[in-house]
């Protein structure tokens, strides 16, 4: 590819109506991330080097989104829906600052591979005006069909538009297309709008370009890379798919997935070497395991990190900013948001561990509460290391616990311990000799005198 700069213009400003959402279409979540930024992701792995996202009146949200995924990224507005082509040309200033390649791709189509824009890119380096990508969809209603003869391709037809022989092909239009830089603006300012539809249709290009002696070729991909999501269950289809590559990519990369299907990934997940993952497992966004850790079964991890050689649930909960250091335990029904885990400290059972620091070999026992939030505000609770925190204390927050320091079980600690004391907040025993044995001696008296008036 060389040193060819690429302009990438995103198609965005659908309405998305049939998602029955209040939530502009290119916002849904697939594998933790938004459509757009799926598509942002496979632009940016292909090489481009520019943006442009088209969006639709107030869409300030998308162009939002845009620039938080491609800080550089320009947006433009269609103000009025009149067709894929003058979409694109919504983003004119864009093309006049000019580009070697040109990309035109759609916002709901997240499941684009970088491999197959560099292969559009590729064509136009060979020397094509403007490449498409063509796909055999098992029912081809609603695409354009691509008029093809021999290796070439001649033009594409839109479904409101074909012929009854045109639309027995087979080879439709999956949407997006490269264009040479230098003839882009020249073939997009010659596109009408006579046809069914009355819009401008981007499609046209490919004649155009013909007419004007210009090269045009077609690639040919599976469905699932160029299928658009236009409702909830297309959506749900298209995360099935994104999951199984995600599965794959990770037991390629040295991952241990006990039953893959079970596993939820998101695109960010990043699983090391020797990484078990049990059953049934959720990773949400931001997740990073390091080498040899294991994650048990039903946890729940998102925006945490998870250092070598720890051990996570079953049934344990890692919120954003959980940060397990090595050798960490983390047990059952345990939740830890926005804390620092020192190596080889242990929380195994039952617990709430926010705003905190644990200290290295610190242990945590079961029941253990940092009440960090007061109503108002959240404070801080800092574990030493090698502290022993009995079961069943809360820790009221701010409040620091020392080094090597001890809290007896079932204490509600309001105060800071020194290192290595030990803190009781909890009532003391008191042991009264032989009270049970009187009760029921008691007890056992009124029976036999309610049965003796009887
Ligand atoms: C388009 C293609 C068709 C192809 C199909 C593949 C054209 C004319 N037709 O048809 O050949 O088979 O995609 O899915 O290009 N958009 C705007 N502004 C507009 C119109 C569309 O931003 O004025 C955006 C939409 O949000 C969407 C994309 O462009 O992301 C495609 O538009 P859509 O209406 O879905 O085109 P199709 O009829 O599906
Ligand atoms: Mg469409």
């Amino acid at each position: 590819m060389g040193a060819r700069t690429c302009l990438a213009i995103v198609l965005a400003a659908g309405e998305g109506t049939r998602m029955l959402s209040s939530r502009p279409k290119v916002l849904h979540a697939l594998a933790g991330q938004t459509l757009l930024a799926h598509v942002l992701a496979a632009l940016r792995a292909a090489g481009g080097t520019q943006t442009a996202v088209v969006v639709g009146p107030d869409h300030a949200a998308v162009a939002a989104e845009a620039q938080a995924q491609w800080p550089q990224a320009q947006v433009h507005v269609q103000r009025e829906r009149r067709g894929t082509a003058d979409a694109v040309l919504a983003a004119r200033a864009a093309i006049e600052r000019g580009a070697d390649d040109i990309l035109v791709i759609f916002g709901d189509t997240p499941l684009i591979r970088p491999q197959t824009l560099q292969k559009l890119r590729a064509a136009l380096a060979d020397g094509a005006a403007v490449a498409v990508i063509g796909f055999r969809p098992a029912d081809p209603t609603g695409y354009g069909r691509l008029l093809t003869e021999g290796a070439g391709l001649l033009g594409i037809v839109e479904h409101a538009d074909a012929n009854e022989r045109q639309r027995a092909i087979k080879l439709c239009n999956g949407g997006l297309m490269a264009f040479d830089g230098r003839t882009a603006q020249a073939i997009l300012d010659k596109i009408g709008c006579d046809n069914r539809k009355h819009e401008f249709y981007l499609t046209d290009a490919v004649s155009i370009a013909r007419g004007m002696k210009l090269r045009t070729v077609a690639l040919e991909v599976t469905e699932d890379e160029v299928s658009g999501i236009n409702t909830k269950a297309q959506l749900a289809q298209a995360e099935a798919t994104m999951q199984q590559r995600l599965r794959q990519a990770a037991l390629e990369a040295g991952a241990t997935l006990v039953a893959p299907d079970t596993v939820h990934l998101a695109a960010d997940t990043r699983l090391g070497k020797d990484v078990t993952v049990e059953p049934y497992v959720v990773f949400g966004p931001g997740v990073v395991v390091e080498d040899g850790a294991t994650i048990r079964s039903f946890s729940h991890l998102s925006g945490a990190h998870v250092g070598k050689g720890a051990i996570v649930g079953p049934f344990a909960r890692l919120r954003p900013g959980a940060r397990l250091e090595q050798d960490v335990h983390v047990g059952n029904f345990v939740e830890i948001k926005e804390a620092l885990i020192e190596a080889g400290a242990k929380a195994n059972h039952l617990s709430y561990i926010g705003d905190a620091r644990v200290g290295a070999g610190a242990n945590v026992g079961a029941g253990t509460i940092t009440c960090n939030y007061d109503g108002e505000a959240k404070h801080r609770t800092d574990i030493g290391a090698g502290a022993f925190i009995g079961s069943n204390s809360a820790l009221v927050a701010p409040v620091t616990i020392g080094d090597g320091a001890y809290v007896g079980s079932g204490s509600v600690i309001t105060g800071d311990v020194p290192p290595g004391a030990l803190a009781l907040g909890r009532a003391r025993q008191f042991v009264k000799e032989g009270w049970a044995s009187r009760l029921r001696g008691l007890k056992s008296l009124g029976k036999k005198a309610a049965r003796a008036s009887d």
